[in-house]
C-alpha cells in the first residue's frame, strides 16, 4: 500500500490494521465492481444523517440483488463509533469522511451472474479519513467545471445506483485534470446537465418574474439522488428561494448568478467557470456561501429538534431564518 492513511479498518465486525492483506482476490468488488457504497461525514463523532445513507445503500443492493445483513443499520453504527474511536476521530473536534463499501463476496468462478443456489456472503467494510479542508482558493476562488465526454442516458437504472463501479467517473476526473479544471460534470445524452463526478450540481439565478430561484436537475437527469441535495431542497425554501427541479442546460449554468456542488463530505462548494466561462461575478456569491454556512452548522450542530422540518432550524440565528437579511441577500442576478 502506498501513501498515509487510516491505521484501521472494519471488516465484518472486527477492526483490523488498515495495512493488512484483508480481500480475496476473487471478491467480486475487485473483480467486477460488484459492489455498493456510501460516504457520509461524522463531527465529534455524531454521523450525519446515517438512517439516509442506510435507506441508499439499501436501495443499491436491491437493485443489484446484493443480499445485506438484518440490523445492518445498528451493526453500521457501532462499527462506526468503534473505528472513529479507534482513529482519535471522536473527540468534539473530530471531523471524519466515512465510507461504509459492500461487496457482493468472494466467488472464484468466472462470470457476471451471481452463481445462483450458492449464498455469496456480502463483505461490508468501514473506513475513516480525516475532513481536510477544501484546498486553497476552492472556498476564495470556487470551482473551474468543464463537461465530461461521458455522457449519461437518463433511462440507465444503475445510475441512481452508488456501485464501487466508478471507471466513468474517474475518467472524468483525469478529463478535468488534463483541462486545469477541479472537476467534470456529465451531461444527459440530450445535453442537459445531470452531476459531477462525485458531487449535485446547484444554480442559483433571478427568474423573469424577479424570484431568486435554486435550481438543480431533476431526478430524471441520470443524477445520484445526493442525501446533502435532498437538505438543500428543503434549506432553499426555508431561506426563501424557490426551489425547482429540471432540465437545466449548460448555457443556464453559465448564465446562471451563482453554482455549487453539494456532497456529504465537502458539503457545499462554489463553481464560479464553466469550461473557463465565468458563471455570475465570477466569484462565490452569497447565497452560495449561506448555504454552505448552515450545512456545515447542521452537520456539526446535528439534526433539528424533533418536529422541526426547517433544515436550518439547527441554527437558531441562522442566516437561513432571515431571508431578507442585507448581509446575505444577493444584491444582484443575472
Ligand atoms: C456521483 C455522485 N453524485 C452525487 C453525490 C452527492 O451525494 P450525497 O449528497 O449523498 O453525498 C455523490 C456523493 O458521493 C456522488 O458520488
Amino acid at each position: 500500500m502506498t501513501g498515509t492513511g487510516p491505521s484501521f479498518v472494519w471488516i465484518d465486525g472486527v477492526l483490523r490494521p488498515a495495512d493488512g492483506q484483508h480481500l480475496s482476490v476473487s471478491d467480486r468488488a475487485f473483480q467486477l465492481g460488484d459492489g455498493i457504497f456510501e460516504t457520509l461525514r461524522a463531527k465529534g463523532g455524531r454521523v450525519t444523517e446515517l438512517a439516509e445513507h442506510v435507506a441508499r445503500l439499501r436501495r443499491s443492493a436491491d437493485g443489484l440483488a446484493i443480499e445485506l445483513p438484518a440490523g445492518l443499520e445498528t451493526m453500521l453504527e457501532a462499527g462506526i463509533a468503534d473505528l472513529l474511536a479507534a482513529e482519535h476521530l471522536d473527540g468534539p473536534d473530530g471531523d471524519a469522511s466515512v465510507r461504509i463499501t459492500v461487496s457482493r463476496g468472494a466467488w472464484a468462478g468466472r462470470g457476471l451472474l451471481p452463481p445462483v443456489g450458492e449464498h455469496l456472503v456480502a463483505t461490508i467494510v468501514v473506513q475513516a479519513w480525516p475532513v481536510l479542508p477544501p484546498p486553497a482558493g476552492h472556498l476564495e476562488r470556487g470551482l473551474s467545471l468543464i463537461a465530461s465526454a461521458v455522457r449519461r442516458d437518463p433511462g440507465n437504472p444503475v445510475i441512481a445506483l452508488k456501485t464501487t463501479s466508478r471507471a466513468d467517473y474517474v475518467f472524468a476526473r483525469i478529463e478535468a485534470r488534463r483541462a486545469g479544471a477541479e472537476d467534470a460534470l456529465f451531461l444527459t445524452v440530450s445535453g442537459h446537465l445531470s452531476e459531477a463526478t462525485t458531487a449535485n450540481i446547484f444554480l442559483v439565478r433571478v427568474a423573469p418574474d424577479g424570484v431568486t430561484e435554486l435550481a438543480t436537475p431533476s431526478l430524471d437527469c441520470a443524477i445520484l439522488p445526493g442525501t446533502t441535495r435532498s437538505w438543500l431542497l428543503r434549506w432553499g425554501a426555508s431561506a426563501g428561494l424557490r426551489v425547482t427541479e429540471g432540465r437545466l442546460t449548460p448555457d443556464e449554468l453559465v448564465t446562471a448568478s451563482e453554482a455549487f456542488l453539494s456532497s456529504s463530505v465537502a458539503g457545499v462548494l462554489p463553481v464560479t467557470r464553466f469550461h473557463g466561462h465565468p458563471i455570475g461575478d465570477g466569484v462565490p456569491g452569497p447565497w452560495t456561501l449561506r448555504a454552505r454556512a448552515d450545512r456545515e452548522a447542521f452537520i456539526g450542530d446535528g439534526p433539528p429538534a424533533a418536529g422541526s422540518a426547517d433544515p436550518s432550524a439547527t441554527r437558531p440565528d441562522s442566516a437561513a431564518t432571515r431571508p431578507d437579511s442585507a448581509a446575505t441577500r444577493p444584491d444582484s442576478g443575472r
